[in-house]
């Protein structure tokens, strides 16, 4: 793969990758040979090193080749090495693809997970490259960047040359005849396409439609807006600015809290009396009750018997059956279906509970997931440090030092509604969220509990934790559950 050569038989230079701070970062040196990076108001500490390698420092500005690290002669090359990795597992770096290692830039590589380190898989003559239908081009300020909800990079693409031969990839493509193009950034681009899923290799006897040849059903399923909505509106698998950051404060006003009303004629409901049944009445108390509680009192936290109540009532399956109609009345091939007490767009309930307990009387701490069908808990083993992170996350989501008694990650079986969906699959699984979490606020508040939604979900942190990919089942919502602190405390 690497000893390309063009038709005049000249050996073609390998293209250089090399390793650099990102735009963003600065890197600050103490006189004590401490190094900190430093983005955003926010700095980490990347460790000690000896003044011949901070002296080295300034070339993570320009670009260090990955091959000079690779070779590690000095002990220098070993700490910034060190530094280039630490440097990678918080995503601080970016990664230049080109010819020479100072020359214009053809490919710069932006990564989009914390850990993201270039591999370059072996590459054979005989192999036929395609694009991804998940992989998109298109303009960022005045770059043009090349990205896919599947990679864990994105690609700068500088080189309009470049942007024509990736271009051709639409259709599947021999390597031999993409060695002989003019590629300035090297047969190496698409390896490292290759690795981050931008790029597949063509299966040329199963595939006939590109779409059934890039993996596992699970990904068939998906259309390319679904996957591209549920990677890029979470947390883990992309480095846009996410939550309440407020990016238009100082250029656009906010819409008011209620909408302008209407010039017409006004029928005011408030004259109108109210005669209420007591099953109205106490819906309506409900209703009117309830409020998000963030804080918990963990002297007194929930119970084993209150959290098989509550789900009991939420979200356990009622019946099931078989049946070539969905309950919406549409017709269809035969499925199974379900029965819950939340509506669920097409009777899919592609939605599944998995419980982080942190304080439960009567349950141990740890990770659970609800078997619906079965009304039961069924422990999963799970690293505490992930544990860990991920109620940590839902009370800085919270706003609060404390984490909640439970969390209810509530996850998708995606496949469950694209299977029968399209366009519309991704978007209903997120009103099926809508409808589960407002059942649970209203069984909570009935039963005296506090409980509180949660918008931001690292679906990463969720496969790692589970071992299951990404676009198979994952995270769509949270729920943080538990006693409600005593209100003076509560918000
Ligand atoms: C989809 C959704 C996401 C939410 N995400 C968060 C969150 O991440 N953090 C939080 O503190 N509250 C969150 N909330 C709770 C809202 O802040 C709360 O519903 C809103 O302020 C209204 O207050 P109330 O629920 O007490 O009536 C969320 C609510 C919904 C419906």
């Amino acid at each position: 793969m690497r000893d390309s050569r063009r038709k005049t038989g000249r050996p073609i230079a390998p293209a250089t990758l090399s390793a650099r701070a990102a735009a963003h970062v600065a890197l600050k040196v103490e006189l004590n040979g401490e190094v900190a990076a430093h983005f955003y108001g926010h700095s980490v500490a990347l460790g000690k090193f000896s003044a011949a390698a901070t002296h080295r420092i300034k070339e993570l500005r320009a670009g260090l080749p990955l091959r000079d690290l690779a070779s590690r002669r000095r002990t220098t090359d070993q700490e910034i090495a060190r530094l280039v990795r630490r440097l990678a597992t918080h995503g601080l770096l970016e990664f230049r693809l080109g010819r020479s290692s100072r020359g214009a830039e053809q490919v710069i590589i932006e990564p989009q997970v914390p850990d993201y380190w270039p591999e370059m898989p072996q590459l054979a003559a005989t192999d036929t490259l395609a694009l991804s239908r998940f992989a998109y081009m298109r303009r960022r300020g005045s770059d043009l960047v090349l990205e896919s909800p599947r990679s864990s990079a994105l690609f700068r693409i500088c080189d309009a040359e470049l942007a024509a031969m990736l271009g051709m990839l639409v259709t599947p493509q021999p390597l031999k005849k993409l060695q002989q193009l003019r590629n300035p950034a090297g047969i190496e681009l698409f390896a490292l396409l290759v690795d981050c899923q931008i790029l597949f290799k063509v299966d040329a006897v199963h595939d006939g439609g590109l779409r059934s040849s890039e993996g596992n059903d699970s990904l068939v399923l998906w259309d390319f807006h679904d996957l591209l909505f549920h990677a890029r509106s979470t947390e883990g698998r992309h480095a846009n600015p996410l939550g309440g950051v407020y990016p238009y404060a100082t250029s656009i006003a906010p819409l008011p809290a209620v909408r302008p009303r209407w010039a017409g004629i006004k029928i005011d409901l408030g004259k109108l009396p109210i005669t209420d049944t007591d099953a109205v009445r106490s819906i309506a108390k409900i209703l009117g009750e309830r409020h998000s509680v963030r804080t918990f009192d963990d002297r007194t936290p929930i119970t084993l018997m209150e959290l098989s109540r509550f789900l009991n009532s939420t979200a356990r399956v009622r019946s099931e059956w078989t049946a070539a109609f969905a309950a919406d009345g549409g017709g269809g091939p035969t499925m199974t279906y379900s029965a819950r007490p939340y509506p669920s767009g097409g009777s899919s309930y592609p939605l599944e509970l998995y419980l982080s307990v942190d304080k439960c009387e009567g349950l141990d701490r740890g990770f659970y997931f609800y078997d619906a069908g079965e009304h039961a808990l069924v422990s999963i083993d799970v690293r505490a440090t992930e544990l860990e992170a991920l109620l940590k996350s839902a009370a800085f989501a919270m706003g609060e030092s404390g984490v909640p008694q439970i969390l209810i990650t509530i996850a998708a079986r995606f496949g469950r509604v694209s299977w029968k969906y399209s366009s519309i699959a991704y978007s209903l699984i997120l009103k099926d969220v809508g409808a589960l979490t407002q059942t649970f606020y209203l069984m909570a508040t009935a039963m005296g509990l506090g409980g509180c939604a949660i918008g931001s979900i690292n679906i990463d942190l969720f496969a790692r934790m589970t071992g299951i990919d990404f676009y198979v089942e994952g995270p769509v919502g949270q729920f943080a559950i538990g006693r409600a602190s005593p209100p003076e405390t509560s918000r």
